[in-house]
């Protein structure tokens, strides 16, 4: 028997972490309470624990949500979202500007006669096409992201919400992105926002965990969904996440406003093609960005620098202070490129249609002083003109 140390009138102010898989009753008669009679209580880790829950309701009331499931990753909020929406014969529509992982994972459907296909959602009129399409299996799910990997095109969620009830079909946004410090997707008529907690949300590139939250009565099926497939989070990784929630408003706001300062300073740059953040006038979402994402524009930025792969090359070697890593959303500023990295497999002739070149670099902008990303970055192109 393990031993329990009572805790008498005392309760710890931080929250307890709960590593227990499995959770001991009294009798039968408190089984039943918790299955049938909803009382609170555990039962075994993989149906819910109480780092899961504790987290589920912080972030419910982040996301204006009702509920909220954790999951083991972003993939798994994605999976669980599909796997909750489509049976075989039904049809997903979705961005084609997704996570490369995220439109793998609707190929992947087919498998199950679940039909995925992409669509130019930026373009609201083909959405509608692709909706109402009496010649294909229904559209069930449509999924987009917030802000598109790298060139930050915003999604309009309002829109694309009031197309999506008018033929009955949910919309998913990931808002990975932006996270619900400057845009809550349920606010603007989204039926499902999930998140990649793996990014800024948990906030230190320590932690792989996702999350699916809404306002409607789908919860006891995802949560059945979750057990059955084995998708919840581990109890230490919803701690952590649980953690870092105080200061995600302080560490979002602080990179948004990095982001911005440095997206008009790169435009005065020699070395800098073209530089995309949402807060420059010239992005094609400006005003968009402005009403959706309160003004804020996100942590994210791309700049194409002038010399191609080569530059971008040289920039990761001397631009040491900004490391090249297959992530985003830590307090430290971090670049990817994403013609080897997240548009790898994506055909070149399709990354020449949306602009993605070889002198594009993503950057995750981290919390840093503004003029120590300055310097680095000035570190990056150093020797260029040489
Ligand atoms: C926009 C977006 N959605 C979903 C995911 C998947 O999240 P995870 O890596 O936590 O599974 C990622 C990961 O990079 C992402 O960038």
């Amino acid at each position: 028997m393990n031993p329990s140390i009572a805790l008498g009138a005392s309760q710890p102010w931080s929250p307890p972490l709960y590593l227990s898989s499995v959770y001991h009753h009294a009798d039968l008669d408190s089984l039943d309470r918790i299955h049938q009679a909803g009382e609170p209580g555990f039962v075994y880790a993989r149906d819910n624990h109480p780092n899961a829950e504790g987290l589920e309701r912080t972030l419910a009331e982040w996301e204006a949500a009702s509920w909220a499931v954790v999951t083991s990753s972003g993939m798994s909020a994605l999976t669980l979202a599909c796997l909750a929406s489509a049976s075989a014969g039904d049809r997903i529509l979705a961005s084609d500007q997704l996570y490369g992982r995220t439109s793998q994972l609707l190929q992947e459907l087919s498998r199950f006669h679940i039909v995925a296909e992409q669509v130019d959602t930026l373009q609201l009129a083909a959405v509608e096409q692709a909706l109402k399409a009496s010649d294909r299996p229904r559209a069930t799910l449509l999924i987009v992201e917030t802000l598109s990997n790298p060139l930050l095109r915003v999604a309009d969620v309002p829109a694309l919400a009031a197309l999506c009830r008018r033929h009955e079909c949910r919309l998913l946004v990931d808002n990975t992105f932006a996270s619900p410090e400057i845009h809550r997707p349920l606010e603007w008529g989204a039926d499902w926002v999930m998140e990649s907690l793996t990014k800024m949300i948990s906030g230190h590139a320590d932690v792989t965990l996702g999350l699916l939250a809404g306002r409607n009565d789908d919860l006891p099926r995802l949560r059945q969904i979750r057990s059955i497939w084995g998708l919840i989070g581990h109890p230490f990784e919803c701690w952590l996440t649980q953690r870092s929630l105080p200061t995600l408003s302080l560490r979002m706001r602080a990179a948004c406003t990095n982001a911005r300062a440095l997206a008009a300073w790169l435009t005065l740059q020699p070395e800098v093609e073209r530089v995309i953040h949402p807060s420059l006038p010239e992005h094609p979402d400006h005003d968009l960005a402005d009403k959706l994402l309160e003004g804020a524009g996100g942590h994210m930025l791309a700049i194409e620098l002038k010399g191609g792969r080569d530059a971008v090359n040289r920039f990761m070697q001397q631009a040491k202070g900004i490391p090249f890593c297959a992530s985003l959303g830590d307090v430290y500023t971090t670049c990817s490129h994403p013609v080897t990295a997240s548009h790898r497999y994506v055909p070149e002739a399709e990354r020449q249609r949306l602009g993605i070149t070889p002198g594009l670099l993503r950057l995750s902008i981290g919390i840093e002083p503004l003029a120590h990303l300055q310097a680095e970055m000035r570190k990056g192109w150093a020797g260029e003109r040489g």
